[in-house]
């Protein structure tokens, strides 16, 4: 595998939950990192850490609208990526999956630059095979108030392959599944973070439908191998590539788990299935393993307990915040 030391590379969507933990990495290999957001799901917050490194550059920018950089490599990352954010503004949601693609896949031609794109396993929509191979075409509502997020993505995928088939971009097109890990948006309604935050703040836990819908939940830091493995692959391989976690849990066995690692009272409760919310989801992970050399390693305990320590913290620094609020305000 070719080394990628002190390459420019962008990453969009870097204030994000993936790209900030991307970013870190990608200093950590010696890379000079631009990132870039509009900060609609992602927060300053995320990479505070790296602000007056010499290596680390930020730009406010919304990738629906072009941008000239000069850089070897870019990780196209930008896009909300849970339901509820992606469906406050579907048609933003569309645009920054289409436009953002065609914006970033026009700077990579200008440049050279080699181009990953983070696809998602909602490609495959509700599947009927299971697990999903890459070559399992999917089955998606195309009208339906996920699709803005789904045919987005599935758009942006056809435009990776044309600007690869037309102009011998080269690409790297990576399907992601549910991913977790420090830094998820407390509140943006993943299975993951919502638990943990219920459970920690004794809260109900929210099941949707019976809880029998099954889950594979891969820790961050095992994905952001994958994809950096991927970037370094040849340029014969374009993907696309499943990466994710192959082991499933329904999702009231997490719910159990996480009551049971957060010590917490919460009581579980169930609610209406939300349109579109596919029964099972599983990736079949043999080309990632055998392209990349690729498999997740860490266990869903280790993980879990990994993203509650960070939840924890945040919820004591904003308890913090409000006391000093209200003192002030005395
Ligand atoms: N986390 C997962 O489980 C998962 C699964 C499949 C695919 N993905 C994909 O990975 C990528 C990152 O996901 P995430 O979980 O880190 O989500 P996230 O919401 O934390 O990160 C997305 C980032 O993109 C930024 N952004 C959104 N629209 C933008 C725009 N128009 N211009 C510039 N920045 C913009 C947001 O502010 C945010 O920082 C997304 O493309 C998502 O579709 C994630």
């Amino acid at each position: 595998m070719k080394e990628i030391a002190h390459d420019r590379v962008l990453v969009t969507g870097g204030a994000g939950f993936l790209g900030s933990h991307l970013c870190d990495r990608l200093i950590a290999e010696g890379c000079d990192v631009v990132c870039v957001d509009n900060y609609f799901t992602g927060t300053k917050r995320n990479i505070e850490h790296l602000f007056g490194h010499p290596r680390f550059e930020l730009l406010r920018h919304d990738v629906t609208f072009p941008l000239y950089v000069e850089v070897d490599q870019i990780y196209n990352l930008a896009c909300p990526a849970s339901p509820v954010h992606y469906q406050h503004d579907p048609v933003q949601t569309t645009k920054t999956s289409v436009h953002g693609a065609i914006n970033m896949l026009g700077l990579a031609k200008r440049v050279k630059a080699r181009i990953f794109q983070a696809s998602t396993s909602e490609v495959y929509g509700d599947p009927e095979v299971h697990p999903q191979p890459e070559s399992y075409w999917g089955r998606v509502n195309p009208i339906g108030v996920r699709s803005c997020y789904d045919e987005g993505k599935r758009c942006a995928e056809t435009l990776f392959f044309d600007y690869h088939r037309q102009h011998k971009l080269r690409i790297k097109v990576a399907r992601i599944f549910n991913t977790y890990g420090p830094r998820m948006h407390p509140r943006d309604g993943r299975v993951v973070s919502n638990f943990i935050v219920q459970a920690l703040q004794n809260q109900p836990i929210t099941l949707y439908g019976d809880g029998l819908q099954t889950r594979s939940f891969c820790y961050v830091d095992d994905l952001i191998e994958g994809i950096v493995r991927l970037m370094k692959t040849g340029d014969a391989f374009t993907g696309p590539v499943n990466l994710g976690n192959a082991t499933e849990f329904t999702v009231a066995e997490l719910a159990r788990l996480v009551l049971e690692l957060t010590n917490s009272r919460s009581k579980i409760i169930h609610e209406r299935l939300p349109a579109d919310d596919p029964r099972q989801r599983k990736p079949d992970l043999t080309l990632a393993q055998s392209a990349l050399d690729w498999s997740p390693k860490t266990p869903l305990v280790e993980g879990l307990t990994r993203t509650i320590a960070y939840f924890e913290s945040q919820l004591s620094k904003a308890v913090e915040y409000r006391e000093t609020l209200l003192a002030a305000a005395l």
